[in-house]
């Protein structure tokens, strides 16, 4: 890229433009939106199918099925598809652990760990269809149980390891899992983080699960129980683990992956992909917003714990035949350029993170990325909270050293791929995720579901459904219509408000609803109140986001304590390592203001926008539905 900055555009290189997969996103966008159907179905193409579909697309309005009919599996596409080319010895994946330890996978070597696991499962009686829970650091046998169960039909559920016992046992009981498949621990920024204990606490009250699978990764001493938990590698030791196993042959519209998120009320949804649609989505994407050549080394910074990791670390990267990088620690461990170096040591030329991650390495100036050859990096990226300029300019000038584009992704977990995003030839505005990938038509409405004029705030939509758009919500198709398709009939609603400019490019506001945005982390509020109510001291709660220049928000609570139980530092600071121990650090309070009462409307709703207001000084608008 050019330094080029004409009034507010920056403009991608003539020598990168010359290269890139798609040097026109006016045309193909148009060219999309008038022949949808065969858009993707050009795309799905460039995959491998046991069977053709029937059918591109059935819109049984709100339930979208993508390619009907057809027959295919994803891990067949990330992994076989690629063993039957001169790829099976290239890599597919570079891991590095904190501790400077490297392992390597070729695409054959990966196929077949994921193959005898797969064996492994299907040993242990799962089958087609039955949930295995995974809750891994971010080490290797995360994509690997992920990949085996994806081959052989069975639906993965991953759970952040930075989630604790109760959000745990919520997600597997909800997804009513056979297996969990975790560690006996991670390297976390110089310290072991214990997993084993919180899956034993958790499991105690999960039913479903026959077995629990634990890798040995930190080598500290863990309770296994007898008859229930299994040592990983001694599983992969037997004569049952082949490294042959075929792929199960999925209807394209077979579910893939629960993965549980945070919503406006009540427990997390278990947002339901597919084989088929999501798999054409996580594939072009990656191609086009990255513009993604299999040559390329990419890394992907997030923890496949969550969506980003499924798309953009696991399958984008491997269905594309390209190199994925993934990073098992923090990011400033030992040193401030800990991922400088990676970047370096491992040639990383497509780079993706989070704002939040960007403005905590800023603070450590320039002179920690100076040092290190960033020379190979190409394309850069951005995603989970909306970019400030500021953040945006240091990551073009510093890290992509006005060079390298940088894709401000927008999209969700329920979206599965990127939604808004720049291709690498868009000209770029920094803050603004730009526009819709083709095949996408989004739009900016008002309290009416009217468009706003360019300028003006309002609600972000979908209007035409999408590949990789969430099947259901598992379980529960009455709170997937409910949540998504209900507030403006016949459109998506995102949950996030937007400026749509003269340009029409989209600027991403924030969160419209209850969930909160942490360091690019989404956490319900209802999770954080229902925690800290299940302390003895605590009557009841209400937690808001408060803007926070470093991580986007903070969680701040207000509680009311039960008769008997006087406001102390000590008492705030025992709720907050409640929250921490019932849902993980990662959902830790940061601020505690003990009340005596909290604002309800009528029929004893908390009013959070209410409480935000007061406690940024703003207006607190309509009143009227406040009870006395
Ligand atoms: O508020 C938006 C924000 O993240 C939300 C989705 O969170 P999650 O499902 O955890 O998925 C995160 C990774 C895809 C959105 O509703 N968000 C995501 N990307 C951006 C963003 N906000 C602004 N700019 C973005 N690029």
């Amino acid at each position: 890229m050019s330094t080029n900055h004409n009034g507010e555009f920056f403009y991608p290189s003539e020598e990168l433009k010359s290269k890139l997969h798609v040097k026109n996103y006016d045309e193909i966008y148009q060219y999309a939106a008038e022949h949808p159907e065969s858009f993707w179905s050009v795309i799905a193409s460039e995959l491998s199918w046991f069977k053709p579909w029937d059918k591109v697309l059935e819109w049984e309005y709100p339930f979208a099925r993508w390619f009907v009919g057809g027959k295919t599996n994803i891990a067949y596409n990330a992994l076989d598809r690629h063993v039957n080319t001169w790829r099976r010895n290239k890599l597919a994946l570079i891991w590095e652990g904190e501790n400077a330890e490297v392992r390597t996978y070729t695409y054959l070597q990966l196929q077949r760990e994921v193959n005898r696991f797969a064996n492994v499962l299907k040993a242990m009686g799962v089958q087609k269809g039955d949930r295995v829970s995974i809750y891994l650091p971010r080490i290797p046998e995360q994509m690997i149980a992920m990949l085996a169960a994806a081959k052989i039909g069975a639906i993965h559920t991953l759970v952040y390891a930075g989630f604790s016992v109760e959000a745990l046992r919520d997600r597997i009981n909800d997804a009513e899992s056979k297996i969990v498949v975790t560690a006996d621990g991670g390297f976390y920024n110089g310290k072991v983080v214990p997993l084993k204990n919180i899956v034993d606490e958790a499991v105690s009250k999960c039913p479903s699960i026959i077995s629990v699978i634990v890798v040995k990764r930190t080598g500290a001493d863990v309770d296994m129980t007898p008859g229930r938990d299994l040592w990983y590698h001694e599983l992969m030791a037997l004569p049952i683990a082949s490294p042959k196993c075929d792929a199960e042959e999925m209807d394209a519209t077979d579910p893939l992956f629960i993965l549980y998120t945070s919503g406006t009320t009540g427990k997390p949804k278990g947002v339901v992909h597919s084989h088929g649609g999501y798999m054409v989505g996580t594939y072009i994407t990656t191609k086009w917003v990255f513009d993604m050549k299999e040559e390329d080394t990419h890394w992907c910074t997030a923890d496949s714990g969550w969506v980003t990791g499924h798309s953009y670390v696991v399958y984008g990267p491997l269905l594309n035949g390209a190199t994925t990088v993934m990073y098992e620690g923090a990011p400033t461990y030992p040193l401030p350029d800990r991922w400088w170096s990676i970047v370096e040591r491992h040639n990383v030329t497509i780079f993706y993170t989070a704002p939040t991650a960007i403005r905590s390495l800023m603070r450590y100036g320039s002179s920690w990325v100076n040092r290190r050859d960033l020379s190979t990096l190409r394309i850069l990226g951005s995603v989970g909270e909306p970019i400030n300029p500021e953040a945006w300019l240091w990551f073009y000038k510093i890290i992509g050293q006005e060079r390298c584009p940088i894709m401000d992704t927008w999209w969700q977990t329920e979206t599965g791929m990127h939604i808004i995003t720049p291709l690498p030839c868009t000209p770029l505005k920094p803050g603004s995720a730009s526009k819709p990938f083709p095949g996408i038509v989004v739009d900016v409405v008002d309290e009416e579901g009217e468009s706003v004029k360019p300028g003006e705030e309002g609600f972000l939509v979908i209007k035409t459904p999408w590949p990789a758009m969430l099947q259901t919500v598992y379980k529960d198709p009455e709170r997937y219509k409910q949540q998504y398709w209900s507030r403006f009939p016949g459109v998506y609603f995102a949950g996030d408000s937007a400026k749509k400019d003269e340009d029409g490019y989209i600027w991403i506001i924030g969160r419209v609803d209850d969930v909160i945005k942490v360091a690019g982390y989404r956490l319900g509020t209802a999770e954080i109140e229902s925690a800290l109510v299940s302390h003895p001291a605590v009557a009841e709660a209400a937690a808001i986001g408060k803007p926070d220049p470093l991580k986007g928000n903070i969680i701040k609570v207000f509680v009311i304590l039960k008769f008997g139980y006087e406001p102390s530092e000590k008492l705030a600071q025992e709720l907050k390592n409640h929250v921490g121990h019932e849902l993980g650090p990662i959902a830790k309070p940061a601020e505690i203001q003990f009340v005596e009462s909290l604002p309800k409307t009528r029929s004893g709703k908390i009013m959070r926008r209410v409480l935000r207001a007061q406690e940024l000084g703003q207006p607190v608008g309509d009143l009227s539905t406040l009870e006395e």
